[in-house]
Parts: structure tokens; sequence; C-alpha cells
């Protein structure tokens, strides 16, 4: 493996003295979750050198908090059809998504299944011993007439979990490198082309310049720009940031998904499969309330739908608790048995996060901030694409995007409940096959672009010595408290200017920052202050978009806007901050047109042409 190892003295700041570690890769992957693992994998299968940088242990990527599962037609429990898992994601999406890439997602899901299957992963079995599949929210038969089908492949309540520890091993297997507590700092840039990233080792403090052929965005969201969030403390949106750093667009960024059943106080996610397997949520009048809302799917109508019931509940008077603050969540009724089998997880979480036994008493639960439909732009291949009005599918050389960090977009404006595992290996492996395809193993990796190292590391000694008076936990507790209450689940004109005004005024006291850990080895104050960047420039970008958006479309749920505006606002946000914090918007179609021909067998598009959304 190429590596040169040098030390170099530096003046900026303090004149202290960097050692440099230099790389070569056909590709880096930077983030080692679901997208990132299955993304490297198929580039290592193929005989690429591939890179993977982790600022966590892989399989303490925020996957592993993946509980329910991961959706695919494969009709195992009853009838199913990849043109339903298609219609109900368009619908899921409140018509916000891209169709071709939800097709594309839809008909490669069941091969992407199979193939982690035999990867390895462990999944549940039924009795004749093939995948077990659970109901899921928004999943129905027959175009959304229901009943609701059982499409979400699962491993007990710890799906995510075994999909990264077979693709993690897998990945070693076929000689993937592995980069682990590596913090990526910046995007090496070279004439509008990607060429590398830098990152700072965190055991030893060296500093690690990677050129690659194509650098692979797999960073995750950035569910930690909000107060109370089913994310793990890592989902900071690092590549977000980057790309922001980079004059790259983000897109869509006003959706940020709420889950109806975090632990109430604690925020932990207790799985939708919890419904699926005939948990119910009641008010504090014992009514299932979800009946009233959504007389067909009830408790399994889309994450979006059952927040807002929830938040209306609690807002009308009918919060349970000495608050009557949230709601609570009934499994008690099933059989301690299947609770046993399918749910072991959840009744263990519920048990250390609430104090309550699931076979005997209700869950306290709240709708939690838990996914980001937003990110960075892309082509259904993972390619990014640094687009605005003018050149919607213009493409960005050497950079791709995949999984939270990506916006492809399969979700729009609502994801359903277990399309982001199968989002992740879809097209963490649609990224490998197009890499193969566009790489060309025949010319040298480039050289290191010295100047674009050196804007990098000036910016990290900036952040390293800044010496204001805001510690970072200071100003990212009052990101997230502007962010929870003025980018909520039901925004009006009023608390989204309130959230860009704060949010915007919160930028101009980064110059403030004070890190008090100047070291670079294990520095978390360092890290902490380096994902406050990248948070930020999630958060201002979503309140804006937020702000500019005058309809109500899934997840982005406008009092003042209560319906959505196919004319004016089927389009998608595109958002960029410069240093400064200042915001530009621009606006790109959504892409309307299927790819299979009826003919074929491909879906008639009239079946999936807007309409009221109902469930
Ligand atoms: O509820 C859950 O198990 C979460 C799944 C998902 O977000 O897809």
């Amino acid at each position: 493996m190429a590596e040169t190892r040098k030390t170099v003295e530096r003046p900026a700041v303090n004149g202290k003295a960097y050692t440099f570690v230099d790389h070569k890769f056909d590709v880096v992957v930077v983030g080692a979750g679901g997208a990132g693992l299955r993304a490297t994998l198929g580039m290592a299968e193929q005989g690429l050198k591939t890179a993977c940088i982790t600022k966590v242990f892989p399989t303490r990527s925020h996957t592993v908090a993946a509980q329910g599962g991961i959706a695919a037609s494969l009709r195992n429990m009853g009838p199913d059809h990849w043109q339903w898992h298609l219609y109900d994601t368009v619908k899921g999406s409140d018509w916000l998504g891209d169709v071709d890439a939800m097709e594309y997602l839809a008909r490669e899901a069941p091969a992407a299944v199979y193939e982690l299957e035999h990867y390895g992963v462990p999944f549940s079995r039924t009795e004749d011993g093939r995948i077990y599949q659970r109901p899921f929210g928004g999943h129905m038969q027959n175009f959304g007439d229901g009943p609701p089908v059982q499409r979400t492949c699962a491993a007990a309540d710890r799906t995510g979990h075994a999909i990264l520890h077979t693709l993690y091993g897998q990945s070693v297997k076929n000689n993937a490198q592995f980069f682990i507590e590596y913090f990526a700092l910046d995007l090496i840039m070279t004439d509008g082309v990607c060429t590398g990233v830098v990152a700072w080792n965190l055991d030893d403090g060296t500093i690690h310049r990677f050129s690659a052929k194509m650098v692979v965005l797999a960073t995750g969201g950035y569910g930690r720009s909000y107060f109370s969030a089913t994310s793990a403390h890592t989902c900071t949106g690092d590549g977000n940031g980057m790309a922001a750093r980079a004059g790259l667009p983000l897109q869509d960024m006003e959706f940020v998904q709420f889950h109806p059943t975090g632990i109430y106080g604690a925020g932990c996610l207790i799985t939708e499969g919890a419904r699926g397997e005939g948990g119910y949520l009641v008010n504090s009048e014992g009514e299932r309330f979800m009946e009233r809302y959504a007389p067909s799917a009830k408790d399994l109508a889309s994450r979006d739908v059952v927040s807002r019931c929830m938040t209306m509940e609690i807002r009308e008077g009918r919060g349970v608790g000495r608050n009557k603050d949230h709601i609570y969540l009934h499994l008690d009724h099933l059989d301690p048995a299947v609770l046993h089998e399918r749910l072991p997880g959840i009744s263990e979480s519920a048990k250390i996060f609430a104090g309550v036994d699931v076979t005997r008493e209700p869950i306290p639960v709240l709708p939690t901030v838990h996914y980001n439909m937003g990110g960075v732009p892309t082509n259904y291949w993972g390619e990014v694409l640094n687009a605005d009005a003018d050149n919607p599918g213009r493409i960005q050389p050497g950079l791709m995007a995949v999984g939270e960090a990506g916006c492809a977009s399969v979700h729009g404006a609502n994801r359903l409940g277990s399309n982001s595992l199968i989002d992740l290996v879809v097209f963490g492996r649609a990224a490998a096959i197009r890499a193969g395809e566009v790489i060309d193993r025949e010319t040298a990796v480039p050289d290191i672009n010295e100047a674009a190292c050196e804007k990098i590391m000036e910016r990290f000694d900036r952040l390293r010595h800044a010496n204001g008076s805001t510690p970072t936990a200071v100003l990212r507790e009052k990101m997230q408290r502007a962010m929870q209450e003025d980018a909520a689940v039901f925004r009006t004109q009023e608390t989204l200017e309130e959230g860009c005004r704060r949010i915007s005024a919160l930028w101009k006291e980064l110059p403030d920052l004070k890190v008090y850990d100047r070291s670079m080895i294990w520095n978390s104050d360092l890290v902490e202050t380096l994902e406050l960047e990248n948070l930020m420039a999630s958060a201002i970008t979503t309140v804006y978009g937020a702000e500019a958006r005058k309809e109500s479309r899934g997840a982005h749920a406008r009092e003042d806007f209560s319906a959505r505006d196919d004319v004016n606002w089927r389009k998608h946000t595109l958002a960029w901050v410069d240093e400064k914090g200042n915001v530009k918007l621009d606006y790109r179609p959504v892409h309307t047109e299927t790819m299979l021909p009826v003919e074929q067998g491909g879906i008639d598009p009239a079946k999936i042409a807007p309409k009221a959304r109902v469930y």
C-alpha cells in the first residue's frame, strides 16, 4: 500500500509540528454504517483499492441501532409485489421522492436482501425456514388499499446490528483497509474535482491525507442538531458539513422525521416493529386514537401521520402522565413468548430507560427526531449532483454520497419505516457498481493537492486553538433547543422565522468558541467543535429551507399552509451556506418518469400520480 509519512512544521497559529501520513487509494469511503460498509464491500469485491475511514469502530456505527427491519417484497408471509412497495414509497414520500430512484429501490430490494442473507445476516425465520417479515407503517397490499403487508425482513429487533457485523466481516475478508477512529476533516477539491479527503487519527494525533479517484460520503444523518433524538451522539452530519464547505448544495433539508415512539425523557427508539407485532397507542382516556385518524392503517399509518396525531392528542389535553405530555404504547396484551422472540431488545430498553416491564405496563413514548430525508443530492447511482435550477443533473466528479448522508431522493418528504436499511444496501451497492464503471484503473491516483490541504489545516488550526468565550457545549445546546422549539413536528411562519433568526445569530457566535483542550490525541473537545460546525451547516439549511416552503408535505407540517401544493412546491430544495452563514436557496424538479416500460412489466405511471394522502 502506497503510504508516506512526514513531519511538517506549520507556521500557522503556534508553529507546532504535524505528522502527515499520505495515502493513495482508488476509493475512500467515509463512514462505516450500513451504506458505507455495503459500498466498501462492493468496491473491494471488484478489486478496487478501497479505504474506509470511520470515526467510531464500524460495528458501533448508528446502523447498529436500527431495530425493526429492512423492507423488500419477498412475499414470504403473503402476497406482495415490488410495484406495491414502489407505490407505498411514493405515497410515503408525499410525492416528493424521485420516481427513478424509488423504482430502483423497490425493484432491487429483494435481490439486495437475498445477497445479505448469503453474506451471512442471521435473519429471523418462519416455520419453514424462510426470512421472517413483519408489518411496518405505510406498507400496504394492493397499491395502498390494504390490508397491511408483511414486508419488513427482521433479525428479531436487532436487524441493523446483524447487518453491520456481517458487512464488516465481509469487507475485511475482501481486503478493504479500515482507518478506525479517524475523524474526516474536509474534502480535497482540485479544479472542481474531489481528489481525496483529510482525516485526523484520534489515537495518535497524526493527520492523514488520502488521495483517491473517488470519495464516498456515508456519514449518516444530523439528528444531533436537535435536543431529543433517537440518533447516536455521533450523528452530526459530518458529510453534509464537508459538502457545504466544498461549495456544494444540500437538498430537502427541511424534511426531518420524528419517530412516533421514542422513550419519553430518554429519546431511545422503540421500534415500529412493536406496533407491527400488534402494539397500539392510547391517550389519557384509554382510547386507541389512531383508529379515529387513520381508519385503515391505524397505528401502522406513516410515521409523520402518527407523530402528528400524537402531538394533537397531547395538545388537546389527552396526553398521559403527570404533565399530560406523552402517550402510552401497549404491548402488555401480547404473548410474552412473542415479546421474547421478536422484541427482546426493546423489552430491555423499556426496562432500562423507562423502568417498565412491557409484559405488564405500557411504555411512555413521544415523537422524537429520528431521520433526515435531506442530504447531499445524488442520482440513483450515488453520484453527487452539483445541481442548481439550470443544471439539475450536473455530476460532481470524484464524489458520491450514500445512505442518510445522501438524498437520491427515495424518501422525499417522509421515509417509510424499514426503507432506511434497504436504502443503505441498495444504494451502497449501486455506488460500488457505478464506481467500478467510471473509475479508470489505468490512470494514476492524483497527487496530494498541497494548497487545498493547507486550507483544510488552517481551519483545523483555527478550531484547535479557538480561544473565545463560548464553550462548544453551550453553543451546541442553544442550537439544539432552537431546532427543537422552532423546527418541530408542527411549524408556522412565526416559529420558522424565529428559528432562522436564532440559528443565524448562533452562527455568528462560532468565531467566539473556546476549545479548552489543545492536544492531538483523543481530544473530545476538539472533535465536538468540528462536529458542531458540521451540525450548524445542517441546522441552518434546515430552518431556511423550511421557512421558504409555504406548504405542508410529509414531515414538513405547516399550520399556516396546511395543504400540499403540487403546483408550486412539488420540487426539491437546494440550499448552500457560505462561511459567514449566508444561505442561498434554489430548486430543482422532481423526477416523475418511471424507468421500466409497462409492456416489460413496469408500473402504470397513472398508479403513482399525485393524489390525496390518506391512510
Ligand atoms: O422503528 C424502527 O425499527 C426503525 C426503523 C427505521 O427507521 O427504518
